[in-house]
């Protein structure tokens, strides 16, 4: 372990770094605060902001002539059982895990606690962590394998994640086959450069992306603990979609044996809802790209073919399968990892180094810098897409109210569960508008689609008005 550099070293590096200013307070702090500073300034990465700052800034967007639609698979092809049935082996075999990043600050949603321990579930309110744990259990039973699952978390919330899985006694699992593990943490910065200060004597740091994760995953050690475990894919979600399939034979069949697919990289997508939704698509441009929202030229985002239907649709709801071997690649880095850096103009709290005052702006203040997992698809040889359906697949949390809030997912939810119900010829209850007159949820251990209900079917009819967890 590399000793903590010395005031005077620290002195040095911040002058030729142009920081000079993260020790305004030195003579003021005490021997913990000035241990503690030292040790956080050792690890910022002073050198290279000015470059991963310059990269952020000069982040080329496509040009509408350079960009081309993507053709996706479909969930319901014609050879989907073939693909299914790789899939089904791939896992039994013991060739997959689960990873989820759950590193984000959720500041949209405003939960106190980190936001896989939010209550999601329409009817028994069950935890996001938790409906992710049963789908992993309820796949593990299914196929007679152990899955395990890495969680990444941030330095904000890594403790309380852990005491939150410790809490619910790793919901029923061996404690071995989840691996914690948090994300890298990158300096904001002022408009013009300068690392802020949270503290006196402490730098403000920001998650570095749901990006960081892959380079998280290498330092964590989870890369050469998968490889020596005979694991060759990763399936990653996000911790805000109750509705995600977490183990997917269907896509992982065609992540590893469609015909253009190098099984590096394979991502998920659905229609957009309209022009104006606000959501990143897939594009060719001519590698495959996300294409942002905000970056997206107005004759691409309007464009229609001649059924009518959305040309450059295919909206990214951050479902991915990643090759191991790829990620090991792309990790293979001085700085951690391939992927660009983008940058955010946020509001940052800071203790201003000439007043020693501690101010909260009213305005966007400062540089907050993130990379996207998304950008790896920039790095696959032949990564591919496949279109799923929204109710069956995305049920986003984002917002505490109105759109991708805690009351739209709980709607779609109920909506998929009705739907599977009804195609295990089931009865529901309906509104005369087609609307359920219940609200149901169905645990990821009663069923994972609606073969597992036609099989079991509940034991007790549903009643009008009623609320039903199954
Ligand atoms: P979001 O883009 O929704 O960001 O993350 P967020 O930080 O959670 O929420 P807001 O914007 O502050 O409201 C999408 C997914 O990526 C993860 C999140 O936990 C979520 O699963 N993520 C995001 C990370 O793991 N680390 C990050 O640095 C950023």
């Amino acid at each position: 372990m590399r000793n903590t550099p010395t005031l005077a070293e620290t002195k040095q590096r911040l002058e030729r770094t142009g920081q000079e200013h993260l020790l305004a307070f030195w003579e003021s702090l005490d021997d913990a605060r000035r241990a503690e500073l030292l040790a956080a300034i050792a690890t910022l990465p002073l050198e290279h902001l000015g470059s991963m700052l310059s990269q952020a800034a000069s982040l080329a967007k496509p040009a509408a002539s350079e960009i081309r639609p993507v053709r996706p698979y479909m969930r319901g092809m014609a050879d989907a059982e073939k693909y299914r049935t790789i899939g089904d082996d791939l896992v039994r075999r013991g060739k997959v895990a689960a990873f989820i990043v759950a590193g984000g600050q959720g500041t949209r949603l405003g939960w106190k606690g980190p936001k896989g321990t939010f209550p999601a579930t329409p009817v028994a309110g069950k935890p996001l962590f938790r409906v992710f744990a049963e789908q992993i259990m309820a796949a593990e039973r299914a196929y007679g394998v152990r899955i395990p699952w890495f969680v990444m978390t941030s330095e904000a919330n890594h403790d309380e994640t852990e005491r939150f899985f410790e809490d619910n006694r790793w919901f029923g699992r061996p404690r071995g086959d989840t691996m914690l593990f948090a994300q890298g943490m990158v300096p904001s910065v002022t408009l013009d450069g300068k690392v802020m200060l949270e503290h006196a004597w402490q730098p403000a740091l920001n998650p570095d992306g749901h990006g960081g994760s892959l380079k998280a995953l290498r330092q964590a050690g989870a890369i050469d603990h998968m490889q020596a475990s005979g694991i060759e894919h990763l399936c990653y979600f996000q911790v805000d979609n109750p509705n995600v399939h977490v183990i997917d034979p269907l896509f992982l069949g065609l992540h590893v044996a469609a015909p253009d697919s190098s099984a590096e990289m394979s991502s998920k997508s659905v229609l957009k809802r309209d022009t104006t939704e606000k959501v990143g698509v897939f594009v060719k441009a001519p590698r495959l790209t996300v294409l942002e929202y905000s970056d997206a030229p107005k004759e691409i985002s309007d464009a229609r073919d001649a059924s009518g239907e959305i040309i450059y649709g295919e909206g990214s709801i951050a479902i991915h399968v990643i090759g191991v071997e790829f990620i090991r690649k792309l990790t293979d880095h001085p700085l951690g990892s391939v992927l660009p850096w983008h940058r955010a103009i946020k509001k940052v709290p800071f203790v201003d180094p000439a007043t020693g005052q501690r101010t909260e702006p009213a305005e966007p203040n400062a540089i907050k810098l993130e990379s996207f997992v998304f950008d790896a698809l920039h790095e696959a040889e032949s990564p591919i897409v496949l279109r799923t359906d929204r109710v069956e697949e995305f049920a986003p949390i984002k917002n505490a109210s109105g759109e991708d809030s805690p009351a739209t997912s709980k709607a779609i939810q109920v909506e998929r569960a009705v739907r599977w119900l009804k195609e295990a010829g089931v009865p529901v209850p309906c509104h005369a508008n087609g609307q359920p007159d219940c609200a149901i949820e169905i645990s990821p251990l009663t069923a994972r689609g609606p073969d597992d209900l036609r099989r079991h079917p509940p034991a007790k009819a549903i009643v009008a008005g009623s609320e039903m967890l199954l």
